[in-house]
């Protein structure tokens, strides 16, 4: 819901490129940039090897639940591509959303992090999943390596296993967007929580990480 959110603000500042996630498996999160994509018609497409659930079922499954919506998978692994040669898969267009949730090798999570910073949009933004899982703690060392050096790219927040990153010009326009996010579906614990100890002014709901203060829904 907290990406949905944030696409649908993307899209109320008119920001166009392409929706790409690393790592497809199902579909399920890549659903969320269907709807995005079929609504703004920008591109939609899922980078994945099929390692778990083989592409012929995964296309099945999205053409029955999200049915009319445009989308292509290129069946890689993400090692394969380099910047240049994934934007020449874009037609040159810049992404607006990447969700990073491939391999969990920390050089891989490394790679596609490099990847990620240089196909984004200036305005776009990005998630990488399962920054806090214990069984897959190769993301976490892969996004310590990708930050040990100086980036084009900041946390704004933390939601669940999901860590957000975008341009350091958008870092505040992020926030106010998952902060408006939050305020609007109070039915939801994370969002819940944030606010409340907001208003009650509680610090802990603004972190530093690598010299940046995100929001932290916990
Ligand atoms: C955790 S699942 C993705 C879950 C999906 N994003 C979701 O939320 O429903 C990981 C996927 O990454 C794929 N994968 C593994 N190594 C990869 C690589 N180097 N490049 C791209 N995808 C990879 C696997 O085939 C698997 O489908």
């Amino acid at each position: 819901m907290a990406t949905m959110g944030l696409l649908d603000y993307q899209d109320s500042q008119g920001t166009r490129g392409v929706l790409f996630e690393i790592g497809v498996c199902a579909g399920r999160y890549f659903s969320v940039l269907m709807r995005s994509g079929h609504r703004s018609g920008d591109p939609v497409i899922g980078l994945d090897p099929f390692l778990w659930i083989d592409e012929a079922t995964v296309n099945d499954r999205l053409h029955a639940n999200v049915p009319g919506a445009p989308y292509r998978f290129i069946n890689a692994y993400s090692t394969a591509y380099t910047a240049r040669t994934l934007l020449d898969e874009f037609d040159g267009k810049l992404a607006r959303f990447i969700s990073v949730d491939g391999s969990h090798e920390a050089s891989d999570v490394l790679w596609d992090l490099r990847l990620t910073e240089e196909i984004l949009h200036p305005d776009g933004f990005v998630a990488v999943d399962d920054f806090f899982n214990p069984v897959a703690i190769g993301v976490n060392e892969g996004v310590h390596r990708f930050f040990n050096n100086p980036r084009a790219l900041v946390p704004f927040a933390m939601f669940s296993n999901k860590l957000f990153l975008c341009r350091p010009h958008k870092l505040e326009s992020f926030k106010k967007a998952i902060a408006e996010y939050a305020e609007s579906d109070q039915s939801e614990d994370r969002p819940r929580f944030f606010i409340e100890h907001r208003n009650r002014g509680d610090k802990a709901i603004e972190q530093t990480l690598w010299g940046t203060k995100f929001y932290s829904f916990g």
